[in-house]
C-alpha cells in the first residue's frame, strides 16, 4: 500500500528523454520507491518525444495562456512510469536536445520553459489535480528549482518539498527582468531570496526554499559546502547544512543485467566470466581494434566536458601505449575534445578507438568487453557508469571524487577490493592508476577477485530508494506536528 505521495519533477527521463544521469535516476527511482510505500508521479516538458511516447494521455487540464500560450496537462503510463507531461507547443514543441537549439546553444527562452515546468509542479502541489494531490513536491536540478520558491510565495497549503542536486555546475542563471514575468514577487528578489549577484537563480531557489536537500553521494555533499565544490553556493549550504544529505544513486538492474542484455554479443555472470572474453572480442571487432585478448581493454562512456577529465586522459595516451593497453572511447560534446581523440584514434589505429556520438548499444557493449572502465572526472556529484561497469565486471579506474569515491574500493584497500582510485586528478596520478591496473591485470587471480566483488556489490535502487522513503516520511511527519 501506498501512503506518501511524491510528485517528482524532472527535464529528462529515461528511456523517453536523456542527456545524461538525471533522467537514469528520474526514470528509475519510482520503481524502486514503490517498494517502500512511496507512489510518485513524475512531471516532465511535453517534448516532442515525450508526446510521441504518450500517445494514450488522458488530458487533465487545460487553459488558454500558460506563460505565453495554451497549455495542457496531460496523464499518461507508459512501461509503468505514471507521467504528467506539460504540452505547451509555444515552450515544448522542438525537437532534438531538451535545452539547446539547433545552433547548440541555450533556447534563449529557457528562463521561462523551466520556469512553467515548475509552475505547474506548485500547481500540483495544490492540489489541481484532485486524483494526485502530493504529500512531496521533490525537485531534480536547476530545472525544477523554482517549484519550491513557488510553493513557498504563496498562501495556500502546500505539500514538503526536496531539492536534489545532481551537478552545481548548472544553476540556471537567468537576467533580473525575467523576474516579473515567471511570476515571482518582488520580494523574492533578495539574498536570501532568488537573487544571485544580480540575477535570478533557479537552482540557488530551490536550494533556499526546499524543506529538505539532497545530493547524489555523500562526498559530494560534504564537497559542495566548500567554497570550491560549491561553486559560489558554498555558503548557503553551509547554512542549511542541517538539512543537507547525500544519498547515492542506484542504477536501474534490469537495465543493467549482463545476464540478460540482449545488446551485448555473449551473456555472462560471476560465475561465468571467461565469457566476457567473447565480448571483448566483438567490441575489437567493431571497433577497428587489434584482436589482442590479453592487452588490458580501457572503457570510456562519457559526456566530453571539462568535468569529466578526459583531457587529462588524453595525457596519459604514452602510458597507455607503453603498457600495451587499448582504449575504447565513446563520447560526444566538447568540440576541441572530440578532435583531439579523433587524431589520438587515428596516429593510433588499432590500439586508440573513438566513436563520437550517444549510442546506448555501444555503451552497453563496452561495459561488457573492456576489461576496465576509466572516469578520470575532476569532479563527479555520484557518476553511474562506474556502476554499470561494478555490474558488468568491468573494473573502475577513478578518480578520488564526490560518488566514485564513495563506490569504488581501492585494490589497497583489503579484500573488498573493487578497483583503483587516484588523486589529485593530474595526469601523473593517473599514470600511475593505469600502471597499477596494468600489474593486477596480468595476475589473474588478483583481477578476478576485483571483477567478482564488483559484480557482487549492491548498485541497484533497493536500499538506495529506502533512504528517500525515509527522508520523506520524515518531512511528512514533521510537518504533521
Ligand atoms: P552525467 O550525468 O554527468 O553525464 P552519469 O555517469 O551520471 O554522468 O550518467 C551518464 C549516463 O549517460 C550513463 O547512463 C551513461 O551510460 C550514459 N552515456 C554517457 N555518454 C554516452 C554516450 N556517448 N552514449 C551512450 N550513453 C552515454
Ligand atoms: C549529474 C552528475 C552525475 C550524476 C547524475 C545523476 O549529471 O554529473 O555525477 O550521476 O547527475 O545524479
Amino acid at each position: 500500500m501506498s501512503d506518501i505521495r511524491v510528485l517528482s519533477v524532472a527535464s529528462e527521463v529515461y528511456p523517453i528523454v536523456k542527456t545524461g544521469g538525471l533522467a537514469d535516476v528520474a526514470g528509475a527511482l519510482p520503481a524502486a520507491l514503490t517498494a517502500h510505500g512511496i507512489a510518485t508521479r513524475t512531471l516532465l516538458p511535453g517534448y516532442p518525444e515525450v508526446l510521441k511516447a504518450l500517445p494514450a494521455a488522458s488530458e487533465l487540464l487545460h487553459w488558454g495562456d500558460f506563460f505565453g500560450g495554451p497549455v495542457r496537462l496531460l496523464a499518461a503510463s507508459p512501461d509503468g512510469l505514471d507521467l504528467f507531461a506539460i504540452d505547451a507547443p509555444h515552450l515544448f514543441a522542438r525537437p532534438g536536445n531538451p535545452y539547446l537549439g539547433p545552433d547548440g546553444r541555450d533556447w534563449p527562452d529557457n528562463g521561462v520553459r523551466f520556469a512553467a515546468l515548475s509552475r505547474m509542479a506548485a500547481e500540483i502541489g495544490f492540489g489541481i489535480v484532485p486524483s494526485f494531490v502530493p504529500d512531496i513536491v521533490h525537485a531534480h536540478d536547476w530545472q525544477a528549482g523554482l517549484a519550491p520558491a513557488f510553493l513557498h510565495y504563496d498562501h495556500r497549503r502546500r505539500p514538503g518539498t526536496v531539492m536534489t542536486i545532481h551537478n552545481m555546475a548548472y544553476q540556471g542563471k537567468f537576467p533580473y527582468e525575467m523576474l516579473a514575468s515567471i511570476g515571482l514577487p518582488p520580494e523574492s528578489f533578495n539574498i536570501h531570496g532568488v537573487e544571485y549577484w544580480g540575477a535570478v537563480s533557479y537552482l540557488k531557489a530551490g536550494l533556499q526554499f526546499s524543506d529538505r536537500i539532497t545530493a547524489v553521494s555523500p562526498t559530494y555533499a560534504r564537497e559542495i559546502q566548500s567554497d570550491e565544490g560549491g561553486m559560489g553556493l558554498g555558503g548557503l549550504l553551509r547554512e542549511r547544512s542541517n538539512v543537507l544529505s547525500g544519498i547515492l544513486n542506484g542504477i536501474d538492474i534490469s537495465v543493467w543485467n549482463p545476464e540478460s542484455d540482449s545488446r551485448i554479443a555473449y551473456r555472462y555472470s560471476e560465475q561465468d566470466l571467461p565469457f566476457r572474453a567473447a565480448n571483448k572480442a566483438a567490441l575489437q571487432r567493431q571497433l577497428g581494434l587489434d584482436p589482442a585478448p590479453d592487452a588490458l581493454l580501457l572503457g570510456v562512456i562519457s559526456r566530453l566536458s571539462w568535468q569529466k577529465g578526459l583531457d587529462i586522459l588524453l595525457h596519459a595516451v604514452p602510458a597507455i601505449l607503453g603498457e600495451d593497453m587499448q582504449l575504447a572511447l565513446l563520447g560526444s560534446g566538447d568540440a576541441e575534445l572530440q578532435d583531439r581523440y579523433q587524431a589520438a584514434a587515428r596516429a593510433h589505429a588499432g590500439r586508440i578507438a573513438v566513436v563520437i556520438g550517444y549510442d546506448e548499444d555501444l555503451a552497453h557493449l563496452i561495459q561488457a568487453g573492456a576489461d576496465a572502465l576509466v572516469v578520470p572526472s575532476r569532479f563527479e556529484p555520484c557518476g553511474l557508469t562506474q556502476l554499470c561497469a561494478l555490474r558488468y565486471g568491468a573494473v573502475p579506474i577513478v578518480s578520488r571524487v564526490g560518488g566514485l569515491d564513495d563506490t569504488v574500493v581501492d585494490a589497497g584497500e583489503g579484500s573488498a577490493a573493487t578497483g583503483f582510485k587516484f588523486g589529485p586528478v593530474t595526469p601523473d596520478h593517473l599514470a600511475t592508476a593505469l600502471r597499477r591496473a596494468s600489474l593486477a591485470f596480468h595476475d589473474k587471480p588478483v583481477w578476478r577477485k576485483l571483477q567478482q566483488n564488483g559484480m557482487t556489490t549492491d548498485v541497484s535502487w533497493r536500499n538506495r530508494a529506502g533512504q528517500y522513503a525515509a527522508l520523506y516520511r520524515d518531512i511528512v511527519a514533521s510537518r504533521r506536528a
